[in-house]
């Protein structure tokens, strides 16, 4: 008989359960048998996961707004695998470096509907975005608006851009992802805005179609967004918005963030207040679409029974560098014995060379031991993108899996490739 995924959170990925053998299972695969295949550490995604909040967030626009577009905020997890997931069901592309226009072209996103962010482009980044024909660039600054009007202007070409407005508002969530405040390396403040926009005016070679704002990532309150839109309404009357992303995510079962459909109802209601119906709406959810697919497998190196008991993984910090940037927090299990009464309170370390290198505090865990599959759910967001090298740990592998077929989509580093760049 199959259990109900009742023992399992609602951070796990859609589709997860625990199977008869009390096991933990992802899109039909056994936690236990793909550590097994795959060794570990090891991001496992289900696909369905990405594809199900993709349509959530598609489906709660098309609901409530007739212009739209649903843009994927790719630093969250720029993986061309994922980019093509995402590319398939419709989606639009937020990229922030060449890098990622490069991995976004290559997941197969039209360059049309690839919005180029970044708060310092540099000029070949420029150059690589008008060569790509990316769709709009979104202007950070003065130095970066007249670079773009002559590098457009060499070529002879016009670029649509948004201009990216710090309205003001800043969202509780930790302060190394906070971004709407007014002294902000981001944007420009509602007070440089108008300069800019009149600047713009005047311009043959940059076309001016709206205005963007991010303010900040993980938040849980919808308020700071409605405020945000006021802001910006004041601005002036644009055909485009680009409301950024910044919806929050549960990491653990006691946290409960928006739905995706109230977050959009809650947005949309405030640009239809502040603006009207007809503006062309964007958001650009990164964490929110990615974030619950994917729960990294690790194995119990070591189990150490002094103050507190310290269970020590295969990975940590150059997989999941988040609980040492912002002290976040994550659940952990034992993949092969999810339904035992888990009594024992431990500290889930990493193999890295830091104390700081802890994955989860005061986690529950029933009896851990050497060889234990552990794993920790809601790693699909800034978990690969964020990864590292850090004491020649090669990185993890993204493994995909559907309906109970499990997929490599990124390979194992191996250790020669961290010497594939020496030279000498
Ligand atoms: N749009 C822009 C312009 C952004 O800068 C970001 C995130 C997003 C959209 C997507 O935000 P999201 O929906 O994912 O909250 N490494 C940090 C998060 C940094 C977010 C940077 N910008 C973390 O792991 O929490």
């Amino acid at each position: 008989m199959s259990t109900t995924t009742s023992q399992l959170s609602h951070v796990y990925p859609l589709g997860s359960r625990v199977n008869d053998r009390g096991h933990l299972e992802i899109a039909g695969c056994d936690a236990v048998a793909l550590a097994r295949e795959f060794g570990t550490p090891a991001y496992v995604v289900a696909e369905e996961d990405l594809r199900a909040r993709a349509r959530a967030f598609v489906d709660a626009l098309a609901a409530q707004q007739s212009d739209y577009e649903v843009v994927f905020a790719s630093k969250a997890f720029p993986c061309t695998a994922v980019y093509r997931v995402l590319a398939d069901e419709g989606l639009g592309c937020d990229v922030a470096s060449g890098g990622e226009l490069f991995l976004a072209l290559r997941g197969g996103f039209d360059p049309a509907r690839i919005y180029f962010h970044g708060n310092a482009k540099s000029e070949a980044e420029l150059l690589e975005a008008l060569d790509a024909g990316v769709g709009h660039i979104v202007l950070d600054s003065f130095d970066e608006l007249d670079r773009l009007e002559r590098l457009a202007g060499d070529r002879g070409s016009r670029q649509r851009v948004l201009i990216r407005v710090t309205p003001n508002v800043a969202g509780d969530t930790h302060r190394a992802i906070s971004t709407g405040q007014e002294d902000s390396k981001f944007g420009f403040s509602v007070h440089e805005a108008p300069r800019a926009i009149e600047r713009l005016r005047g311009l043959p070679h940059v076309d001016l179609v709206g205005l963007h704002f991010h303010i900040g990532s993980q938040l849980f309150e919808l308020d700071p967004f409605r405020r945000a839109v006021r802001a910006i309404a004041a601005l002036g009357d644009f055909p485009v918005y680009n409301l950024g992303g910044g919806l929050g995510v549960a990491y653990t079962g006691s946290q409960h963030p928006p739905t995706i459909g109230a977050y959009v109802e809650s947005v949309v209601s405030a640009l239809h207040a502040q603006l009207g119906a007809d503006k062309r709406l964007l958001l650009e959810p990164g964490r929110a679409l990615v974030a619950n697919s994917t729960v990294t497998l690790y194995t119990v190196q070591t189990v150490k029974r002094n103050v507190s008991t310290w269970v020590a993984v295969d990975g940590g910090m150059s997989d999941n560098l988040r609980p040492m940037l912002y002290d976040s927090v994550y659940e952990a299990i034992i993949a092969d014995r999810v339904r035992a009464p888990a009594t024992e309170r431990c500290e889930i370390a990493g193999k890295h060379c830091e104390s700081g290198d802890v994955l989860v505090r005061n986690a529950r865990l029933p009896d851990p031991a050497p060889g234990d599959v552990l794993a920790t759910p809601a790693t699909g967001a800034y978990g690969y993108s964020l990864a590292n090298n850090y004491n020649g740990v090669p990185r993890a592998p993204v493994i995909f899996c559907r309906d109970g077929d499990a997929r490599v989509v990124v390979r194992r580093e191996t250790y020669a490739d961290l010497a594939a760049r020496d030279v000498g």
